[in-house]
């Protein structure tokens, strides 16, 4: 794991924090929300789109996990999330689409707004409606899940790469501008993670070796425990982003070589 900027978090512990994690009923999201029970954080505020996942999300333990239904793509949704939410130390934006196409295509305009709406500004509106609240928080926490495609751009995931890439620059953003936001006047810890092919449904057709989501979560916060802010939680990532600090035109290379 590597790390463009790093804060000290000393004593970084999920014991009794309370998190959001937005597209929690599967993959990535799911996998923070099993390492979150598992290291005793006390609510986890979990979005889905489709109630058929309420249950299951309940059920794994009704007293610390809340689904609570939000689509990226209906504002009203999210002002309803911030309505709901009175207490928060850590908010997890995870939720996103990928859509293979190129960006010289037909309708790459199209879907490049869309993936924009999904992968960028969903995360931008969930932030800026949480952010009064999570400011309260002693030590809050924002992740932002990008890509390694927010680094470098990803072949036949044109309009994705754009998107996260945009993700990416808003992360700096608001790293940037939150450095004295905390309660206690400190800074709110923002963190980007840039994940290569993870096992979900989102790279179902990416033939290798794929870590499982739960591992994604346990290395991020491993991670923010050691003060990083730009975390690269896989063997691919790790060695493309090594790949890019080395040569970043080498790098587009290699992925171009991939389409
Ligand atoms: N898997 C990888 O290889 C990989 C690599 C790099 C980065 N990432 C990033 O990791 C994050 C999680 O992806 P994943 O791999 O876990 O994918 P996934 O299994 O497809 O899960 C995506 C999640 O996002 C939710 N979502 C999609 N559109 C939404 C919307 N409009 N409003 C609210 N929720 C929405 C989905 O809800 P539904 O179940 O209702 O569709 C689902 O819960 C994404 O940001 C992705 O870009 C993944």
């Amino acid at each position: 794991m590597h790390s463009d900027q790093s804060s000290s978090t000393d004593h970084f512990s999920l014991t009794d924090k309370i998190v959001l994690v937005t597209g929690a009923n599967r993959g990535i999201g799911l996998g923070f929300v099993h390492t979150l029970l598992e290291q005793g954080a006390k609510k986890i505020y979990a979005t889905i789109r489709n109630d058929d996942y309420r249950e299951a999300l309940q059920n794994l333990a009704s007293d610390r996990v809340v689904p609570i239904n939000v689509d990226l793509l209906n504002a009203s949704t999210i002002t309803q999330l911030a309505e709901q939410i009175d207490e928060l130390d850590i908010l997890i934006n995870n939720a996103g689409i990928a859509t293979a196409s190129l960006c010289t295509q037909a309708h790459s305009l199209e879907l490049t707004r869309h993936e924009m709406e999904v992968n960028c500004y969903g995360a931008m509106r969930v932030t800026q409606a949480l952010l009064p609240v999570l400011c309260q928080s002693d030590s809050p926490v924002v992740i932002n899940i990008a890509s390694m495609a927010a680094i470098s751009h990803f072949p036949n995931l044109g309009p994705y790469s754009i998107a996260k890439a945009a993700l990416h620059s808003y992360t700096q953003g608001l790293r940037i501008e939150l450095k004295a936001a905390a309660k206690n006047g400190g800074p709110v810890n923002v963190v980007g993670v840039y994940p290569g092919p993870i096992d979900t449904r989102l790279s179902a057709g990416a033939d290798m070796e794929k870590p499982q989501p739960a591992e994604v979560a346990q290395t991020c916060f491993a991670a923010i425990a050691k003060g990083e802010q730009a975390i690269f939680p896989d063997p691919f990532s790790q060695a493309m982003w090594q790949q890019f600090l080395e040569h970043p035109q080498q790098l587009e290379a290699v992925f171009s070589s991939m389409l």
